[in-house]
């Protein structure tokens, strides 16, 4: 099972619609895949379509970390159902399910939380089975939620506008992750950087990617996610990009197949280096 974080230390920069726009290939990939949505404002968890219903949310899961069943308390998204009546994905049966966020999550957004507590999230996930791909949506800073869902990750994907201040907050989430990683989470990799909402016809974006190409390398990720005009038409529908009708939809649909292909086959790389290694 691959769990990885989707964050970035400043606030905006399009962390929850990575998740779902990954998410939604996942599911057209067929990947059977979780998403666990940390966020306070739990953004990802409306974008998944989800109805509410007798599920208890992430947050008080993690306050029972010991006792709780996150397989009892999915929600599967209602994309699934929206692909079944479209007659799509008829080979077999689909999985995209929710840890369904709330505001509860908020008491563990803190600067000082405990090793304890930041054991909470691999504790809840050490127990549920069937998945191939957990993404877990993060809120915008480094406090104890972020760092919740490193410590139950392997890998970490950035996301940064091509600007100024989100290029700058990149690199200093790439050195927390660093510091993150040597005191507490020796098995995180960073799986990279996607640069979100990168208008090809921009000067500013053309020369800051540039600039992250320089900063990061092969970690700045292919394919970059372009802007879409109809993007908050299709997350306030709470629908996958990969249902929406159009060219532009079919367009973005397809970087982020490519971006989940990336990812994960980086990932299998990783993971081959890693099982060649003598322990
Ligand atoms: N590629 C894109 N094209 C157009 N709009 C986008 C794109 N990516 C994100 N947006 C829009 O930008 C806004 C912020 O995106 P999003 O909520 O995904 O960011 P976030 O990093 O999760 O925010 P927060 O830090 O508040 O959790 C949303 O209204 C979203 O629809
Ligand atoms: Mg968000």
């Amino acid at each position: 099972m691959q769990v990885v974080s989707i964050s970035s230390l400043k606030g905006g920069v399009g962390k929850t619609s990575v998740t779902l726009g990954l998410a939604s290939a996942a599911l057209a990939a067929g990947i059977p895949t979780l998403v666990v949505d940390l966020d306070p404002h739990a953004d990802a968890t409306t974008g998944l379509g989800v109805r509410p219903s007798r599920q208890t949310d992430i947050g008080r899961l993690l306050k029972n970390a010991r006792k709780a069943d996150l397989a009892a308390n999915v929600a599967p998204s209602g994309w699934v159902a929206t692909a079944a009546a479209n007659g799509q994905h008829s080979v077999g049966r689909r999985i995209l399910d929710v840890a369904v966020g709330s505001a509860f999550t908020g008491i563990y957004d803190r600067p000082d939380l405990g090793r304890r507590d930041l054991r909470r999230l691999s504790t809840v996930l050490s127990r549920v089975e069937g998945y191939s791909l957990v993404l877990i949506d993060c809120p915008p800073s480094l406090n104890g939620l972020t760092r919740m869902a490193w410590t139950a990750s392997n890998r970490v994907l950035l996301v940064a506008e091509p600007s100024l201040f989100s290029v700058a907050g990149t690199e200093r989430t790439m050195r927390a992750i660093e510091l993150f990683r040597d005191e507490y989470a020796p098995n995180l990799t960073t799986a990279g950087v996607v640069a979100n909402r990168v208008r090809s016809g921009s000067n500013e974006h053309t020369f800051r990617l540039a600039e992250m190409k320089s900063m990061f390398g092969e970690l700045l990720l292919a394919p970059t996610i372009a802007e879409q005009a109809n993007w908050q038409q299709i997350q306030g529908a709470a629908h996958a990009i990969h249902h929406w009708p159009g060219e532009s939809a079919r367009q973005a649909a397809g970087l982020f197949d490519e971006l989940l292909k990336n990812l994960t086959d980086s990932g299998r790389m990783r993971n081959r280096v890693l099982r060649r290694t003598p322990s």
